[in-house]
């Protein structure tokens, strides 16, 4: 979901409205603004299911105030309807509330609120937040302290902007486990959950902590905790650009980042190969050579794709460093009591730097004394801002919900913290200097893979005329099967599953027919025999196969085949991932699907 807020004197709706629709991405079954005016009473609301763009086409033209606030909903409680969109009134509808977030205990607090004689519109949990500031907004109370009192009565998570409509000099935000950001304009004032409502009007940002709120005005803002503690905060500058918050002339922005993916990675090498000592320079992790080697373990952790680059990671760490590394998704670990050891290394990744599993995860490991590194793209964010250092990815936004170029960006980052590790345990200079050079040649090698678009489409539209495809690949490709299927999954809807090559005999094989086909993931290492007879195997039951590799196979395993480009094998999975990338893209768009906006999925799920 996305929150935005406005003050100063321009008139707010035009600004919400620009800002939510740069939040689309992040959720989108419905949207709603409200505002309020000096002088005139009442609060103006607009709220409607449906995108953006119908709700800017139903906001008339005397929708005039310079206070505002706006959202942009992802259905969690309640089915997605005009009643159930923000934002949410109070019964005299003097407050108006947006919410991103889960409030727990929604259905005890409504209960009560209804024997008190509140009425209810909607079915969302947010509702009960209105109410709440309404029922402590009482003598002569002031806005801020009737919002602390009633989130001191809720549990769960929240980013919230609530507007008074008898006193419109001012916004009250709240940040408990959903990003709230401030804008400092001239003269006037900003505040989302996400930067990129924002870059069009200002770089100076502010990050709220979690339990911290704040009163924005015109001319100024202050932040405070839930005890009315104030607290001091430093403005930051944001370095992404407006413009790549467009999609530049591309069809989507899926393909736009994917195009994006060379200049991407070399931003997050630059700066950080150490051709003297055939290593890789990461000032960010905040840690000597004597703390990096006494690690005996590594841990990641992160959801969706980002564990899926974290399975390559842990590759690439345990095949350079020689340290035992595994990957997890976060939303398992934090559920499960995990042991927390003193000599592991945890890694969290996260695009966004704001998952709410992932940051949990986080937390749990700090909470047991574990040291945790962040592998984020999003400066400043909460996951970045909680971990004891790391390596920020430097990839530029990423809109699109399904991850591209922050995925190969994340999977680059790992190559550099393995070369690192390496290097303090017994990679030797030459192996070190022989993956240095093979990260350098990694954008154009992408490019090479990229000119092959057209083809790649020719496949997609081929293949994505199967109800389903099994994709499957050995140790190094196994996560590229993995990460494969699920970019096919998620943004053309074709069920995808991911098997490890070696297992395909013990039970999917079932499944194996010309009604199925398969796409193998075959690097020119030491497993490519094992995965020709695999490939053989898949033919003995006609079943048809898309080839991912660096050589032609003999024609009876297939005649589909997609080369890309030789680097060094343990760098090989970042290159085989970009022509799957292409695939699913053309799949979808074969398909007709809203590519950059795959139904049920949301860029950055900062709820449990
Ligand atoms: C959501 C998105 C996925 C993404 C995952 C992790 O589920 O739909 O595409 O991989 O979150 O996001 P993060 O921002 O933590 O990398």
């Amino acid at each position: 979901c996305g929150i935005v807020a406005y003050i100063g004197p321009r008139d707010a709706a035009p600004i919400l409205l620009e800002g939510l629709a740069r939040l689309e991405y992040r959720g989108y079954d419905s949207a709603g603004i409200a505002v309020a005016a000096k002088g005139s009473a009442g609060l103006k609301v607009r709220k409607q299911k449906g995108r953006v763009a119908d709700l800017a086409a139903s906001v008339p033209a005397r929708f005039k105030g310079g206070t505002g606030i706006g959202h942009t909903r992802w259905a969690t409680h309640g089915e997605p309807s005009d009643a159930n969109s923000h934002p949410h009134l109070d019964g005299a509808e003097r407050f108006a509330v947006v919410h991103n977030g889960i409030i727990e205990n929604a259905d005890e607090l409504r209960a009560k609120l209804q024997s008190e004689g509140v009425v209810f519109r909607s079915e969302t949990d947010t509702e009960v937040l209105a109410h709440l500031v309404a029922a402590h907004a009482v003598d002569g109370a002031e806005l801020e302290d009737a919002v602390r009192a009633a989130l001191k009565r809720v549990v769960g998570t929240y980013g919230i902007a609530v507007l008074d409509a008898e006193r419109p000099d001012r916004i009250v935000v709240a940040r408990n486990g959903s990003p709230i950001v401030l804008g400092i304009g001239e003269k006037e004032m900003f505040a989302a959950s996400d930067v990129a409502a924002l870059v069009r009007y200002t770089r100076q940002v502010v990050h709220l902590d979690d339990g911290e709120l704040a009163t924005v005005r015109a001319d100024g803002f202050s932040t405070f905790t839930q005890d009315a503690r104030i607290t001091a905060k430093e403005p930051s500058t944001v370095d992404w650009e407006e413009a790549e918050y467009d999609t530049a002339g591309h069809a989507h922005f899926l393909i736009k980042e994917i195009t994006e993916q060379p200049a991407a990675v070399e931003r997050t090498l630059s700066g950080r190969i150490d051709e003297r000592f055939a290593t890789a320079h990461l000032g960010g992790l905040n840690m000597d050579a004597r703390e990096a080697r006494a690690f005996r373990r590594v841990k990641i952790l992160g959801c969706g794709s980002a564990y899926y680059a974290g399975e390559m990671g842990a590759q690439l760490v345990e095949e350079l460093a020689r340290i035992p590394a595994h990957a997890e998704p976060a939303s398992e670990f934090r559920y499960r009591n995990p042991v927390i050891e003193a000599d592991t290394l945890y890694i969290a990744v996260s695009q966004s730097g704001e998952t709410y599993d992932t940051l949990a995860a986080v937390q749990e490991v700090k909470r047991k004394g574990g040291r945790v590194l962040g592998v984020v793209n999003t400066v400043g964010s909460a996951i970045a801002r909680e971990c004891d250092g790391g390596v920020y990815l430097h990839a530029g936004p990423e809109i699109s919900v399904a991850s591209t170029k922050a995925f190969v960006s994340t999977v680059v980052a790992f190559a550099l913290i393995a070369l690192h590790l390496g290097r303090v345990h017994d990679l030797s200079p030459a192996d070190g200097a022989r993956i240095a050079a093979g990260l350098k040649a990694l954008p154009g090698q992408i490019r090479e893979v990229l000119e092959q678009e057209k083809e790649i489409a020719a496949l997609a539209a081929k293949y994505a005329r199967h109800e389903g495809m099994m994709f499957v690949g050995r140790v190094r490709g196994w996560p590229v099967a993995r990460e494969g299927a699920q970019k096919l999954k998620e943004i053309s809807y074709v069920h995808a599953e991911a098997y490890p090559a070696s297992e395909l005999k013990h039970g999917p094989l079932a499944l194996i027919s010309p009604e199925l086909p398969t796409v193998a993931i075959v690097p020119d290492d030491e497993l490519l025999e094992k995965n020709l007879t695999t490939m053989g195997e898949i033919r003995a039951r006609r079943g048809q196969v898309l080839m991912v590799g660096h050589t032609r196979p003999e024609a009876k395993f297939t005649e589909d085949v997609i080369l890309v480009p030789r680097n060094e094998p343990e760098l090989d999975p970042i290159l085989l991932t970009v022509p799957l990338q292409l695939l699913a893209y053309h799949a979808a768009v074969a398909l007709e699907r809203d590519v950059d906006k795959p139904r049920n999925l949301a860029k950055s799920v900062t709820v449990e």
